[in-house]
């Protein structure tokens, strides 16, 4: 074989074992090889294994410093692109108002709905172009960003324009995807708001190249029939659908996002045993968002019990000004051991290959032949310093396709 790269000097090359998604149990089948290489060509991996084994040339040699290397974290959940802040909800949050409380009374959500609606599209691009490289610098090499701080077909589609524009700006892969929020808050609007949605909008956000749908079931946001109707018309026009649920209430999202196919379901707080029986017996990835349990200071999704029970589950930090200001993948895997009950194992597939299913991809999340060259290089020779590190930047160096970030 004559590869382009040969990464070479690799204390320990971490993957998980099998193909696709791991579930269950085997979500702590970690593949380990000790001394070992990566050959590189056109992007992706040619070949991977023990260093002696290679018997192949390289153009160029990259040596890895005696580090762990680990597959790129893919953080399958974010709200980057927004504008103004939440730094005054986040004071009356310390001194005990509920995020809750915040949203039923206009605030919170549609605060930075109002502030993203007259941000200058520029500022709204420069402002998540700055989000982003703090994200990859963390090790988040595929990213998924959603709309919906936009209540306008307009505002929406807007917020999804910038995530393409900023695609062509940055290495990592930016996957786009339209969230709908929330709903007006005149009840007499609602009606008409829907009709839009299902008629008018969908064709145009088909159109849009988004990934998929993700809409809000919550007491405070959309009902579990309007998020069927969504749903329903974003899988006519062909679009993958994904779904908020159970944050504050399991009042059904769960139960009928699974019963529609939906990639994943997502937060899952308040997600009791009919909900963790109707993923494990799905395809959907149920995902863990460790930041919010943290920065809103409430119950954690019980990652233990999904797995337990045979479900897959990934990782993301939910980027967002209000729920969860979290901007590194490594620290949201470091959470998801302490806060939603995962090996340290778990959670290294939660935030790789889970969290790629999560975005319906397959071409990353493991260090293997076929696969997109993205893979991180460790500050340590034990790939378990980066669940274990909390805050410092257990990663060292960031490789997308091949080809270092800087
Ligand atoms: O995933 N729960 C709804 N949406 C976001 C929060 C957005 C915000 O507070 O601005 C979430 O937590
Ligand atoms: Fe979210």
């Amino acid at each position: 074989m004559i590869a382009d790269q040969l990464l070479t000097n690799v204390a320990q090359l971490v993957t998980a074992a099998g193909a696709g998604a791991s579930r269950g149990r085997a979500m702590r089948e970690l593949e380990i090889t000790t001394d070992a290489a990566i050959a590189i060509t056109d992007g992706r991996i040619s070949w991977c294994g023990p260093r002696r084994a290679f018997t192949g040339t390289a153009g160029v040699e990259i040596d890895a410093g005696w580090c762990a290397v680990v597959p790129g974290l893919i953080d399958p959940h974010t709200h980057a692109v927004w504008g103004g802040d939440r730094l005054a909800d986040f004071e009356s949050r310390a001194s005990g108002t509920s995020y809750e409380a915040m949203l039923a009374a206009g605030g919170g959500i549609r605060h930075t709905v109002a502030c993203t609606t007259v941000s200058d599209t520029d500022a709204l691009l420069h402002a998540t172009l700055q989000r982003v490289r703090r994200m990859l610098r963390a090790g988040a090499t595929t990213i998924e960003i959603k709309s919906g701080y936009g209540f306008t077909l307009e505002h929406e589609l807007r917020a999804l324009s910038v995530v393409r524009a900023l695609s062509a700006l940055v290495p990592a892969t930016l996957v786009p995807t339209m969230l709908f929020h929330l709903p007006p808050r005149d009840a007499s609007e609602r009606d008409a708001y829907m009709r839009a949605a299902v008629s008018d909008w969908m064709p145009a956000i088909a159109d849009a190249a988004v990934a998929a749908v993700d809409v809000f079931i919550e007491r405070d946001a959309f009902t579990v029939i309007e998020a069927d109707a969504l749903l329903r018309a974003a899988r006519a026009h062909g679009l993958s659908c994904k779904a908020h649920t159970d944050q504050f209430t399991a009042i059904g999202g769960t139960q009928l996002a699974v019963s529609l196919g939906a990639l994943s379901v997502d937060h899952l707080e308040a997600s009791g045993p009919a909900e963790v029986s109707a993923i494990a017996a799905s395809r959907t990835v149920g995902v863990m968002l460790p930041g919010v349990t943290l920065h809103l200071h409430m119950a954690a999704a019980d990652g233990r019990a999904l797995i337990d029970a045979g479900a897959a589950v990934a990782v993301g930090t939910d980027c967002n000004p209000g729920s969860s200001p979290l901007f590194s993948m490594s620290l949201a895997m470091a959470l998801a051991v302490r806060l939603n009950g995962l090996t340290p194992a778990e959670a290294l597939i939660g935030c790789t290959v889970n969290a790629a299913a999560a975005l319906a991809l397959s071409d990353r999340g493991r260090i293997a032949p076929g696969q997109r060259a993205d893979f991180l290089v460790l500050r340590s020779a034990d790939w378990r310093d980066l669940p274990y590190t909390l805050g410092d930047d257990a990663v060292a160096r960031v490789f997308i396709a091949g080809t270092e970030f800087t």
